[in-house]
């Protein structure tokens, strides 16, 4: 009696364990309603789009595991799409969000629920508005902690805080791009860059607002640093304290000890940083790394406050006593942004793929449209009386703009896009040299390349010194890739595929492409869907730097695309 009361209470207690084990993944339902805010900045009001008000918007905190399900509701007067920028999506392409690649956007008065699960992916990522420039003011973090019961790689930090660097205009962003389209010339530069939103005490109006991080004394924090800003890559650094790095886009990294960041825009990256100077307030900074020669650019720095607990000011110390500046690197500081991209490694030795199925060498870089004579004066104010273009292997992307591209790829839609985008170049020239005027207008499209299912992905990235050469940050949807070597030139597969690392490659989404240099990424194709490739500088992405892989279902439904949710907003 008295056994079979204990063995039945054991497995009940198994049961409830169990359970609760299911239950620790949990589902986390949020509202973001897109909608006009009232926000003041250099002091002057702005009526921005924002999500529930906030600038930034809300943080979404999970635990590796758990799933989101996240109902946009469009109170704007502008089409919205939310993108989760890093999030892997497997199977869950319709939730991705990049207008008219997984979806069409969300019409004013419209609405749409995005469902997705995390899954193997920790640290820190983030979501933004993918159309037009509304994630100016539409993004916010990702914080996704280890699943419950899994411990970080490295010490529990004390806090751990975010910082989204973002970009400000005096103006309406939609209108900066909307006028650029129009002219063909280079929008306007941003007015300010901001941390969480505020640009900090280097600017009018600015400094009651500044953002505080708190810190104590002896204790280990985690900094999340996101670029969010629009088209700017960004140094950051932090007044004598040495930075940690442990993560970047969502994976962890083999930890190494810096000064100085440099993050392109759509890359994150987690530090830990030690209170180990005297009790006082230090200036958290950033501002350009602009690697195009004579191109404008925001010349401003944004500042935020490490602020040691027990020397937080009053009103009149604080007026008196300003916290210490750091020295930053020049805006055109390449071997400090090299010798920082070029410190990523991942912990140990990872599983990177050595035979390879598709081989593709892709040029990306800037272009020049030649205007007929006589739409000269309106729409073509870019240089010399051209528009700017710019391409991937000379093929300008062009959006559908009738059906997503996930959708005309499922539903067999004809005539919305090709699959002919080349795995080469079509000329070969000398990339990162003087190039030849006769190949700088690139042809448009809107052509994908397919991948079959598992197939084995090696890109070499090459940029080309078209117009002008800058870095680049190339961000893949749906995937993270291991970066397997950079350098400056061009690529040299003779000799510079013996400096691949297979051994310890950083795995990334976004990989900051050096000024007139190349990078060779690897992945391996286990996510079916529509996938866009671009340049995370949105000034670029408009203007055609861009690709789709079209990636097959491979058997069974975990290698199958998911059904197009109900409510998926049509065309
Ligand atoms: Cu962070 Cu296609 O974007």
């Amino acid at each position: 009696m008295a056994l079979v009361f204990t063995t039945t209470l054991l497995s009940f207690l198994l049961l409830v364990s169990s359970l609760g084990y299911l239950a620790n993944a949990k589902t986390h339902n949020h509202d973001f309603v897109v909608q006009q805010t009232n926000i003041k900045r250099l002091c002057k009001t702005h009526n921005s789009i924002t999500v529930n008000g906030q600038f930034p918007g809300p943080t979404l905190e999970v635990n590796n595991g758990d799933t989101l399900v996240i109902h946009v509701v469009n109170k704007a007067r502008y089409n919205v799409t939310i993108h989760w920028h890093g999030v892997r999506q497997i199977t869950t392409g319709w939730a991705d969000g990049p207008e008219f690649i997984t979806q069409c956007p969300i019409r004013p008065g419209g609405s749409y629920t995005y469902r997705f699960t995390i899954s193997g992916q920790e640290g820190t990522l983030w979501w933004h508005a993918h159309s037009s420039w509304l994630r100016a003011t539409v993004y916010g973090a990702i914080v996704i902690h280890p699943k419950l019961g899994d411990s970080y790689p490295f010490p529990k930090p004390k806090r751990d805080s975010v910082i989204a660097l973002g970009e400000w205009w005096d103006a309406n962003p939609i209108d900066v791009i909307r006028e650029a389209t129009r002219t063909g010339a280079a929008p306007n530069v941003s007015d300010a860059y901001t941390i969480n939103g505020q640009p900090g005490d280097l600017y009018s109006c600015s400094s009651k607002d500044t953002v505080i991080v708190p810190i104590d004394s002896g204790e280990t924090n985690l900094i999340r640093v996101i670029n969010a800003a629009l088209n700017q890559q960004l140094f950051f650094t932090i007044a004598n304290h040495k930075l940690t790095v442990v993560g970047a886009d969502a994976s962890y990294v083999k930890p190494f000890t810096t000064s100085v960041l440099m993050l392109g825009p759509g890359q994150t990256t987690d530090v830990l940083i030690k209170a180990d100077q005297a009790p006082g307030r230090y200036y958290i900074a950033a501002r350009a790394y602009a690697s195009a020669q004579g191109a404008p650019f925001d010349n401003t720095t944004t500042t935020a406050i490490l602020e040691y607990k027990t020397a937080t000011c009053t009103a009149a110390k604080c007026a008196t006593s300003k916290p210490i500046m750091p020295p930053l690197p020049a805006y055109n500081d390449t071997a400090t942004a090299t010798a920082f991209t070029t410190s990523f490694r991942s912990p140990r030795k990872v599983m990177v793929p050595t035979e390879i199925d598709d081989s593709l060498f892709i040029t990306a870089g800037l272009g020049i449209n030649q205007c007929p004579p006589k739409t000269r004066a309106r729409n073509c104010q870019g240089p010399n009386g051209t528009r700017f273009t710019a391409s991937m292997n000379n093929v300008s992307f062009v959006l559908p703009s009738n059906f997503s591209l996930l959708q005309a790829h499922q539903q067999r839609v004809p005539g919305v896009f090709t699959t002919d985008f080349p795995a080469k170049p079509p000329v070969k020239f000398d990339y990162t040299g003087n190039v030849s005027q006769s190949l700088w207008q690139p042809s448009r499209g809107t052509k994908v390349y397919k991948l079959k299912y598992g197939a084995r992905v090696q890109i070499v990235l090459q940029g080309t010194n078209i117009f002008t050469a800058e870095n680049h940050p190339i961000h893949l949807h749906g995937y993270d890739f291991y970066i397997l070597a950079e350098g400056f030139g061009n690529f040299n597969p003779k000799t510079d595929t013996a400096k691949f690392n297979l051994v310890d490659p950083p795995l990334r989404n976004t990989v900051s492409l050096p000024v007139k240099g190349w990078a060779v990424i690897r992945f391996v194709a286990d996510n079916p869907g529509a996938w866009i490739m671009h340049c995370h500088l949105d000034v670029h992405i408009g203007w055609g730097l861009a690709m789709v892989f079209l990636v097959d279902n491979g058997i069974g439904p975990m290698q199958t695309l998911e059904k197009p949710p109900p409510d998926l907003p049509v065309c």
